[in-house]
């Protein structure tokens, strides 16, 4: 077996990877509160309100920035339906998702985890959801007009495709200009890769979990880094895909 179920802090179920050596989520910060605090509530705080949002997913794993997303949207008026994309690559986790237990908040949820299992696709009236089976590189090609990128893949480290500047170029490209990213990751080699890719690079601290990275081609009220001193100073390079290196 590829992977060990995990408790984390909050108590939410979440599974350790022995192929990436790696949690799907922070044992320390919680895998629910992790979804919440550091991806939906930022995410829905800063992008402008919307009746329609579109959401990438990067990448499903547990489904638990998905499900939170359905959660959230119960308790907030603007936005009255999302549609959300989102690539995973490893078709046997998606098997297991449905003897994991999810977080009471999202148990009403697991019927939709099951339909998007089965047919990689849930629709309502407000909601639909597209679950791309494969390669998140090649998946992303085919997108546009998003307004919030969940940049939740492995880290930088066990992961590095999922982090590099010709990935966030074409993040960048399937964003709408006032669109909003974020992720856990504060790796200066990750900000320059966002930053060289065309995002303003922002910082915030979020109630109960670590520090956060949130990324923007627009003007957020938000303390911004100034990248161009962080490039002077800093030692560190932004990632690349191999044989992309300068
Ligand atoms: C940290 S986990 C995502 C956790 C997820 N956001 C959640 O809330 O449960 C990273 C996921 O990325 C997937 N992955 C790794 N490389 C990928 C790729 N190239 N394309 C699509 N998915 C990928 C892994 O299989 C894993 O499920």
């Amino acid at each position: 077996m590829k992977y060990e179920k995990r408790i984390s802090a909050d108590g939410s179920e979440t599974l350790y990877s022995k192929e990436y050596e790696e949690c799907y989520h922070s044992i320390k910060d919680g895998a629910f509160q992790e979804a919440l605090y550091k991806h939906v509530l930022p995410a829905f705080s800063l992008v402008p309100p919307k009746p329609h949002l579109r959401i990438l997913d990067i990448c499903f794993g547990l489904g638990m920035n998905t499900l939170t997303t359905l959660h959230y949207l119960q308790y907030q008026s603007a936005t009255k339906s999302v549609t959300i994309f989102s690539p995973e690559l490893d078709s046997e986790l998606l098997l297991l998702l449905k003897d994991l237990r999810y977080p009471v908040q999202l148990q009403k949820y697991l019927p939709i985890i099951e339909q998007l299992v089965n047919n990689r696709v849930y629709k309502s009236d407000n909601i639909s959801i597209e679950l791309f089976v494969g390669d998140a590189r090649e998946y992303i090609k085919t997108l546009g007009g998003i307004d919030i990128v969940y940049q939740d893949a492995f880290s930088p480290k066990k992961n590095p495709m999922l982090w590099t500047v010709e990935y966030f170029n074409d993040i960048a490209s399937l964003m709408n200009e006032d669109g909003v990213l974020t992720t856990y990751s504060i790796a200066t080699p990750v900000r320059l890769a966002l930053y060289e890719a065309g995002f303003r690079i922002y910082e915030m601290q979020p109630k109960g979990v670590r520090k956060i990275t949130i990324a923007s081609k627009s003007i957020l009220p938000l303390q911004e880094i100034d990248m161009e001193q962080k490039k002077l100073r800093a030692t560190a390079q932004p990632l690349r895909d191999k044989g992309e290196e300068i």
